[in-house]
């Protein structure tokens, strides 16, 4: 008989609640034929044991990983051994209420969603009280920077449920961090993710392992989660947030060259630039387009600075043209500017990711293969 859902649960020095969680479990999904894996990373505080003991009463086993550590590796692992039509994920410290997983099967199965999240912030969902002040407003935040991403209202829970056939190659899986199923939920590309309420319990035994390392983690997986879902516009921003700082810098050096050197103006205007677009390429190949191919620097530069003057001369050149010809940015000259400026960084914006950041050949190849 084909086992009908796998529970994957992450575990650190958990020993105290596998037998609790094994039987939450059981209770909830005792009547279908399932398997619960436990992906333990060398807690080494008897949970090994613990499952054994158990595994003569329940379909339960514990992987043990010694090379590697973290939770969402963790359960990537375990839905990698998994063998069941779907994979449910959860926490080991009770946490989340295993009731809830026959209602989180029920809407996949009936086909109105292809991705269960049991969620606190749903309509009947809810969580301990004594979360505190900055507990929560950090759990909001976070919530907040993901909602572009995917469309749901917990999409931090570790709580969720899918098809395993639906899960994305692994090649794609790039997580960072805690959060495993926003990972999954955007690269699966979901079409139809769903909400299941939940009452999230605060865990009695052991402690969280949530720490601020933890959430600045969690800031560089938002960013990769971005690139991913809108390569395009996240360049975009990154470039104009380059630029808009290589500003700062050309004025810095202008006003310096001559309130510091006593420098003519147009002299100042002239070398200000230098380091400004020195700035900009920098940031540019580090950030914008830090996964591009590390092509030589200095040609890279040179390219850089071609491009931009280019755009400068686009930039300048429209504002005159306007100025010159359209009534209405006779009257509006600084609408003028801000058209020139948008030019120009539009021009600079595609010259630099077509012709100076250079894709790398695997990712051309790739694309030239999906085409055939
Ligand atoms: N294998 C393994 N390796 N498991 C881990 C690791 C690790 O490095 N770190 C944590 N775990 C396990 C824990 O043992 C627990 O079963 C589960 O992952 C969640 O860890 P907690 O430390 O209890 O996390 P939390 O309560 O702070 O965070 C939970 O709630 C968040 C929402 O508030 C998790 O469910 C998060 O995914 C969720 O975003
Ligand atoms: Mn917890």
């Amino acid at each position: 008989m084909s086992l009908t859902v796998s529970v994957v649960i992450p575990t650190y020095k958990e020993v105290l609640n596998i037998p609790l969680i094994s039987k939450a479990v059981n209770d909830a999904i005792g009547h279908l034929s399932y398997e619960l894996i436990f992906v333990d990373d060398n807690s080494a505080d008897g949970s090994i044991e613990a499952v054994e003991k158990l595994s003569h009463q329940w379909p339960v086993r514990i992987v043990v990983r010694t090379e590697e550590r973290g939770l969402s590796t963790a359960v990537m692992r375990g839905i990698y051994e998994a063998k069941g039509e779907h994979v449910v994920v959860m926490d080991a410290d009770l946490s989340h209420p295993a009731s809830a997983i026959n209602n989180m099967l029920g809407l996949l199965q009936s086909g109105k969603s292809d991705f269960v999240v049991g969620s606190r912030y749903v309509e009947g969902g809810s969580f301990d009280e004594d979360w505190g002040f900055f507990r929560l407003l950090n759990s909001k935040a976070a919530t907040w920077l993901a909602m572009p991403l995917c469309h749901i209202k917990d999409p931090m829970s570790g709580f969720f449920a899918f098809k395993r056939s639906n899960m994305p190659a692994e090649h794609l899986l790039s997580p960072l961090g805690y959060k495993i199923g926003l990972e999954i939920l955007v690269k699966g590309r979901f079409s139809a993710p769903a909400e299941v309420p939940i009452h999230f319990v605060d865990r009695q035994h052991g402690e969280s392992k949530l720490d601020f390392k933890e959430q600045v983690r969690y800031l560089r997986h938002l960013r990769r989660l971005y690139r991913f879902r809108f390569p395009t516009a996240s360049e975009f921003l990154q470039f104009g947030l380059v630029g808009a700082t290589g500003f700062l810098v050309d004025s810095l050096f202008y006003w310096m060259m001559q309130a510091l050197f006593g420098l003519p103006h147009t002299v100042a205007r002239a070398i200000s630039f230098w380091p400004a677009v020195t700035w900009n390429w920098f940031w540019n190949r580090t950030l914008t387009f830090s996964d591009r191919a590390k092509t030589n620097k200095l040609s890279q530069w040179a390219s850089f600075v071609g491009t931009s003057l280019y755009g400068f001369v686009i930039n300048v050149g429209s504002y005159k043209l306007l100025t010159d010809y359209v009534p209405y940015f006779m009257e509006h000259k600084y609408m003028a500017l801000m058209a020139g400026v948008l030019m120009g960084m539009g021009f600079n914006f595609m010259a630099a990711r077509i012709f100076v950041f250079r894709k790398l050949d695997e990712e051309v190849a790739q694309e030239t293969e999906k085409k055939h």
